[in-house]
């Protein structure tokens, strides 16, 4: 019997889950689990990687069962997740060594200051895409060689390794200590050319070749299952896809030409455009990466805009003001005022990312008086969203030189709809959403079938792309962009 289906491991920031696909891309089955956000102290945030392994396989195991599936109807395992959380496991046991450090984390200023002083940022710019910043994984690991007791021994003897969080699912699925492109992209120490780790950055950060995994494309099979893995549900099956989760999104809308851009709007909110098969270098702080690469063809690059704080926002404003018991509420709440009542929220919980790149910013809420309610406060809230793609998209117009003409969403907070409306008219171009907006999975299934041959070729994927939802825009929306650069401004001289 030939396997009839693919399964794709989505491992979130807050969440992990397993989606089974159909030929078609259609979605057959759903499982998730969260697990725990570990935040000891202020700017701190960590992840427990042994909990998100045993989640792992617990979705493997319900959404197989769930759609009734055994390993051998499954012709691959595609792997997504969230980038650059850093981790380090020891070699024989499989145990992390530390909590994982997560991407949201900001404790590593001291690393990124030696960083800054052996080569410093223009440098890393130029040979990585990105600035040195605590968001990527090569001052996290820094931070753990210079903090666990006697680590860089270890590390330099190859008994422990390092691997962001598909490097970790990889070796615990089949044994393997791979990495693929995108993900090597966002830890400050791969070639963004060469797709190799960087001899130079790795001498000048202190990092032990030895602990780095082999850089791998994106679609090609890394290994297969263990049978000791999920209590076997998946033995013998390939893994054969991995891409950091902004990038599976880019795969799975089928951006796929130059020219072709996403926005996924979830805890952040993170804008990829396909520039092609070489890196655009952003004069406009956006980020240079690599989108995707099937097999030995040639990379695809992108650039980014990486926006840290969105629907974070709205589970702020639920959990930490209560104006709201569910994020969905946001929007009635919203809708049951005109505007903003003249009033701008500017979340820089985590510093603000694109285009700004300033980890000491802090949150604002300005332009209050008295005739503010919640109402008003609500519509600030899902302002900011479309206030912070806006600045990106600037960005992504002034360094592509072609401007947007439409952009392709999906995420959670897509759902909103006097939200993507707001974008409309913020951006002052049309918003369309696809009728899968589980577009991350379905970006590491396509992968992984193109991997194993299970879909052809990247024309068969398009031809499964479909509208669901379009918002053109219709107020202009100007003389509230400058306010809004206007509180950003404060969350800046705060600092
Ligand atoms: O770069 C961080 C990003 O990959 C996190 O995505 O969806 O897990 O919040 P998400």
């Amino acid at each position: 019997m030939s396997a009839t289906h693919i399964a794709a491991i989505d491992q979130g920031t807050t969440s992990s889950r397993c989606i089974v696909f159909d030929e078609h891309g259609a979605v057959v089955t759903v499982a998730q689990r969260e697990h725990r956000q570990i935040f000891p102290r202020p700017g701190w945030v960590e992840h427990d990687a042994a909990e998100i392994w045993a989640n792992v396989q617990t979705v493997l195991r319900e959404a197989l069962e769930s759609a009734g599936l055994a390993a051998g109807d499954l012709a691959a395992i595609g792997i997504t997740n969230q980038r650059e959380t850093t981790v380090v496991w020891d070699r024989a046991t499989g145990d992390p060594v530390h909590h994982a450090i997560v991407w949201q984390d900001t404790r590593t200023a001291d690393q990124l200051a030696r960083f800054d002083e052996a080569l410093g940022d223009d440098t890393f710019r130029e040979r990585t895409g990105l600035p040195l910043s605590p968001y990527f994984a090569g001052s996290k690991l820094a931070w753990l060689l210079d903090t666990v007791d006697g680590l860089r021994e270890r590390a330099a003897r190859g008994e422990v390794l390092f691997g962001t969080v598909d490097a970790y699912l990889i070796w615990r699925l089949t044994g393997r200590h791979v990495t693929d492109v995108t993900n090597a992209s966002r830890t400050l120490l791969m070639d963004l050319r060469a797709l190799s780790w960087s001899d130079e950055i790795l001498a000048a950060t202190g990092i032990p070749a030895a602990m780095l995994p082999e850089i791998r494309s994106s679609a090609e099979v890394y290994g297969r299952a263990r049978a000791d893995v999920a209590g076997g549900v998946v033995a013998g099956v390939p893994v054969a896809s991995a891409l950091g989760d902004q990038q599976a999104a880019l795969f799975g809308q089928t951006c796929f030409s130059p020219g072709d851009a996403k926005c996924t709007y979830g805890t952040g909110s993170f804008l990829l455009l396909n520039t092609g098969d070489s890196p655009v270098t952003s004069g406009h702080g956006l980020l240079s990466t690599v989108g995707y690469r099937i097999g030995d063809q040639p990379a695809a690059y992108a650039l980014e805009g990486a926006i840290a704080v969105t629907g974070s926002l709205v589970q702020w404003v639920r959990d930490n003001l209560g104006l709201i018991s569910s994020a969905a509420e946001i929007e009635q709440l919203a809708a049951t005022v005109d505007d903003n009542g003249g009033c701008y929220f500017v979340p820089a919980f985590a510093g603000l990312f694109a285009p700004h790149w300033r980890p000491d910013a802090r949150g604002v809420i300005a332009g209050l008086t008295g005739y503010v309610t919640k109402g008003h406060l609500a519509r600030a809230v899902l302002e900011a969203t479309g206030w912070q793609t806006r600045e990106v998209v600037d960005a992504m117009n002034a360094d592509s030189g072609v401007p947007l003409t439409e952009l392709r969403v999906d995420g959670g907070m897509t759902a909103n709809g006097l939200l993507m409306q707001f974008l409309a008219d913020a951006l002052d171009v049309p918003v369309v959403r696809p009728a899968v907006t589980e577009t991350t999975c379905l970006g590491a299934a396509y992968a992984a079938g193109l991997a194993v041959g299970y879909w052809k070729d990247t024309d068969t994927l398009r031809a499964h792309w479909r509208e669901d939802a379009r918002w053109t825009p219709a107020t202009g929306r100007e003389a509230d962009y400058a306010q809004w650069k206007k509180a950003v401004a404060r969350t800046l001289d705060w600092a």
